[in-house]
């Protein structure tokens, strides 16, 4: 089920955009007739992500880029707006994630993670600034929970992403005045992602765990990210600037936690009999 809203002649980049949640915002724009840019760092994603968003009749445009490289980045941006011209929502995804508990995890681990969630959040934004429709652009960034409620073996996740949020802060500020708007959307347990499947629900037992544990009692769609997403990146959202909106079904609220500490095992555990 999707909301309805013209996109046609409006340009959609997603950075990230080719597998989960960014993809399906991918295929929501190309849905209501945007012209759409995927980037992301293997071929066969962006390929076979490229395939699927041509069927919507679109244009479409695939390009390989690793967020942590500044300028493959900038390259990224002056394609696509050669193509589509400017930008007028940019959604920037790219995440990269394993759990681990902080004693265990190496300075490489750790910096893996900040270097893919928050600089590579930086370098889109920053590369992005002079592609940006103005007045006009909406830039959603894809946070987690745990970028403001503590979860263990998330340190990295959870230091970058919380970075991420002050950035959508901090650039709201400074890029208010061009009148481009920022936010983040905070996705709950989403089925069908990998962030989802290898994190939170590996097994059956976990799945039923982490059901419990979401107020709403239910899994969010990726759909249901899609549609705030469609949202945020309309007029209709045109005040809406600088905030974080978890889309959750109430998950938050509660202290946020993995598979494995729902079923009390502990990461170290866990990895000995992987
Ligand atoms: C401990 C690990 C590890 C693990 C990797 N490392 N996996 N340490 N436990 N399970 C360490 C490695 O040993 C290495 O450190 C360092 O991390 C870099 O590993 P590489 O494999 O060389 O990195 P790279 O190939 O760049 O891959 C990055 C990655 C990978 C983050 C490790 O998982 C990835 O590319 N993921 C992208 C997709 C993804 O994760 N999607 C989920 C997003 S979901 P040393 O010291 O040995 O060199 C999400 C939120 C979900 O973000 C919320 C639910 C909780
Ligand atoms: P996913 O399918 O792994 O999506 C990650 C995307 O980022 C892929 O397109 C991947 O493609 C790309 N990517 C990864 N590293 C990159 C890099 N260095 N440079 C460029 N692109 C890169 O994950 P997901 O579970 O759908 O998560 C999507 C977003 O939602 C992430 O920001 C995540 O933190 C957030 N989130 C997810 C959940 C959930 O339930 N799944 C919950 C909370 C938050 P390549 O491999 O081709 O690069």
């Amino acid at each position: 089920m999707q909301i309805n809203l013209d996109f046609k002649g409006r340009h959609a980049f997603v950075f990230g955009g080719t597998t989960g949640i960014n993809f399906g915002i991918a295929q929501a724009f190309a849905r209501q007739g945007a012209s759409v840019t995927v980037a992301s760092r293997k071929r066969e994603n962006v390929e076979a992500a490229s395939e699927v968003l041509a069927k919507f009749g679109g244009p479409v445009h695939g390009v390989c880029a690793d967020v942590r490289d500044f300028d493959a980045v900038g390259q990224a941006f002056a394609e696509s707006v050669e193509r589509f011209g400017p930008v007028d929502v940019l959604v920037s995804g790219a995440a990269g994630n394993f759990l681990c508990e902080a004693k265990d995890m190496s300075s490489n681990g750790f910096r893996v993670v900040v270097d893919i969630d928050l600089v590579g959040t930086f370098h889109v934004l920053r590369q992005a600034y002079d592609h940006l429709r103005k007045p006009g652009a909406s830039v959603i960034n894809i946070t987690a929970p745990q970028s403001f409620v503590p979860m263990r073996y998330q340190a990295h996740a959870s230091a970058a992403k919380a970075g991420v949020d002050q950035l959508t802060r901090v650039l709201a500020l400074e890029w208010g005045g061009d009148g481009i708007r920022i936010n983040s959307i905070s996705p709950g347990p989403i089925e069908d992602t990998e962030g989802f499947r290898r994190l939170m629900a590996p097994t059956e037992q976990d799945r039923a765990a982490a059901q419990a544990h979401v107020p709403m009692h239910r899994f969010g769609a990726v759909d249901d990210i899609a549609n705030l997403a469609l949202f945020l990146g309309s007029p209709y959202a045109g005040y809406i600037s600088g905030s974080l909106i978890p889309c959750d079904g109430g998950g938050a609220l509660e202290s946020v936690k993995t598979a494995l500490e729902l079923a009390g095992r502990s990461a170290s555990a866990a990895s000995k009999s992987a």
